[in-house]
């Protein structure tokens, strides 16, 4: 105020130094400047008190603007935590489904395993139950060389006896299935003895032979076709038999027995 007052009475001086207008008076002047002078300051408070408020505005705004950047700045680091925390759940999930196709894998595998070993396993079983049996025999070494009339022959080294049809107690083969059979005797004597065998399936017979050679040790053999019901019984016996009736048999000269399933 005072350096305002210096200002004035200047002016003051300078306007009473050298009126510019003569009509006017001294006084009148000085009034005018002053009265400017005042309005300047009020103008100049104005604008003062405006100013003070603009700032305290911006100020606040900048308050505000530093708060929002701050909940910004929260708010990307929640972010940031959730794609890490999601990123990690991802990671395990991936991880579970690899373990899981995995032991998927293992169970199709462990699966179809089984299934292929239950189809085998029952293709096995039907195949026994529709395709023939393994059935045949071949014994030799009677159990008597002379021979009587109706004597059944006992065989009594067993070669093979598949199926077990064949009895070396008895001589008789008993068929384990119905089915077509095939049977042979081969049948040896020494000189000037003689055999008459057949063969006879439950007391009828099949085939009958002569086996005799007045000179040499000799072999001939016999073979028939038969079909049989399961349990039904095929043997070699004597249909003659006297003094001159004996068999022959050594490591060259195989008196056997033999038959075979060859169709059911
Ligand atoms: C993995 O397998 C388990 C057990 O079968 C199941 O509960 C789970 O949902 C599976 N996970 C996926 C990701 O498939
Ligand atoms: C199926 O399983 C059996 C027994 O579990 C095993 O011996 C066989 O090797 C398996 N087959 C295959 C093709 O892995």
């Amino acid at each position: 105020m005072t350096g305002l007052l210096q200002l004035l009475l200047l002016v003051s001086v300078t306007m009473a130094t050298e009126p510019s207008c003569p009509a006017c008076s001294k006084y009148d002047y000085e009034e005018k400047v002053l009265e400017r002078m005042i309005r300047m300051e009020f103008a100049f408070e104005k604008v003062l008190k405006e100013n003070k408020a603009v700032s305290k505005t911006v100020e606040q705004d900048l308050m505000l603007i530093k708060e929002e950047n701050e909940r910004l700045h929260a708010t990307v680091d929640a972010l940031k935590d959730q794609q890490e925390q999601a990123e990690r759940r991802l990671d395990s999930l991936m991880e579970e489904v690899e373990r899981n196709q995995s032991s998927t894998l293992e169970k199709i595998y462990y699966d179809s395993n089984s299934t292929l070993e239950q189809t085998i396993a029952a293709f096995n079983n039907i195949k026994d139950q529709i395709g023939i049996p393994l059935v045949y025999f071949h014994a030799r070494t009677p159990q008597t060389t002379s021979l009587s009339t109706g004597d059944v022959i006992v065989y009594k080294t067993v070669e093979t006896n598949q199926g077990n049809g064949y009895s070396s107690t008895t001589g008789k083969f008993t068929a384990p299935v119905w089915g077509l059979y095939s049977f042979f005797m081969h049948t040896c004597t020494a000189p000037s003895k003689y055999a008459h065998l057949q063969m006879v399936k439950e007391g009828s017979v099949l085939i009958a032979s002569v086996q005799r050679d007045m000179d040499y040790y000799a072999c001939s053999s016999g073979q028939v076709f038969v079909e049989l019901d399961a349990g039904e019984t095929v043997s070699v016996q004597c249909s003659y038999g006297d003094s001159n009736s004996h068999l022959y048999y050594d490591s060259s000269y195989w008196t056997s027995f033999g038959g075979a399933l060859i169709h059911n």
